[in-house]
């Protein structure tokens, strides 16, 4: 567990606040004022995903495992994708390289026409920091800090002095429902809660791209309807492009599509442009009728 910083140190800088996280900070190489040019970054078409011919090995030793391998699909600008499969399937390790928290051992990535391979690791933090956000299951938060300094968090491991982060961050934990909680240290926060303050989080930077894994999987069925519905809600708002790894079949067929990883292969499981009204069923590529 790393050894939480204090308030006093974090209102001095996320550098010293954070100094177990100093990889997510801007290099040098990479302006803290600015800029890297988004546009330059993820090239000038309308913003999705691409993948092409995704492999994950993971080795430790003399050992290997491989993941998956051959994946190639695309996410289309403002859609919103369920990702589904068996447990050890891959799918956190696909949301990884998609969220540029890993790097493929084969195959590319691109938002929009941008390739992301060819990135220093300084200039694949700039981007993932300022393009995505991520939502994860659980203990995500910084217990000892507020509502309030951990949505402020992005914003500040980006450099932006701690006056300039509070307006945002306040204004995403209104949209999250948290108004009156934002003082509460995230420990005291319910499981419910922390979940939208992991919401606001992952928003306050204004990223196009949401990714969540499974983010209703430690919550009771009916907070985890809360939070789903404001997914669905802030997608909209946010006109993000999203991709949510779930086993909450439900919460899949509300998405616009949904994908299955299974035996390192991914398939189309529905289309839900191609439900079936009638019965309000969801009709495979292959035909069957799914959920
Ligand atoms: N850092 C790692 N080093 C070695 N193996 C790993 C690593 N991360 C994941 N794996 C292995 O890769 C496989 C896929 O794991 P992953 O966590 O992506 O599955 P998942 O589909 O998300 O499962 P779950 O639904 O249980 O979360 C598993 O066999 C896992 O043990
Ligand atoms: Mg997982």
């Amino acid at each position: 567990m790393p050894q939480i910083a204090s308030s006093a140190a974090l209102a001095r800088g996320p550098e010293e606040a954070f100094p177990f996280r100093s990889h997510l900070l801007p290099s040098r190489a990479v302006s803290q004022s600015g800029r890297v040019s988004l546009k330059e970054m993820a090239g000038d078409e309308a913003l999705a995903i691409r993948a092409e011919n995704l492999a994950k090995t993971y080795r430790s030793g003399t050992t290997a495992i491989t993941v998956f391998r051959g994946l190639s699909f695309e996410v289309r600008k403002g859609e919103s994708v369920a990702l589904v499969g068996e447990s050890g399937a891959g799918k956190s390790t696909l949301l990884q390289l998609l969220g540029c928290l890993d790097r493929p051992s084969e195959g590319s990535i691109y938002f929009g026409s941008k390739g992301i391979a060819n990135l220093t690791d300084a200039e694949l933090s700039e981007f993932r920091n300022r393009m995505i956000g991520f939502v994860w299951q659980s203990h995500s938060l910084l217990p000892e800090f507020t509502a309030l300094e951990n949505v402020m968090m992005p914003l500040l491991i980006r450099g932006v002095p701690r006056r300039q982060a509070e307006p945002p961050a306040r204004e995403k934990l209104e949209e999250t429902g948290l108004r009156d909680r934002m003082s509460n240290r995230a420990g005291e926060l319910s499981g419910g809660e922390q979940q939208r303050v992991a919401l606001a989080r992952a928003l306050v930077a204004g990223p196009a791209v949401l990714l969540a894994d499974e983010p209703t999987g430690s919550l009771d069925y009916r907070t985890g309807e809360g939070i789903v519905q404001l997914l669905e809600n802030l997608h909209r708002s946010h006109q993000l492009t999203s991709v949510v790894v779930t086993h909450n079949l439900a919460f899949a067929r509300r998405c616009d599509r949904v994908l299955t990883l299974e035996k390192g292969t991914l398939a189309a499981v529905a289309d839900n442009a191609a439900r079936n009204q009638e019965s309000d069923r969801l009709i495979g590529a292959d035909g069957n009728t799914y959920v």
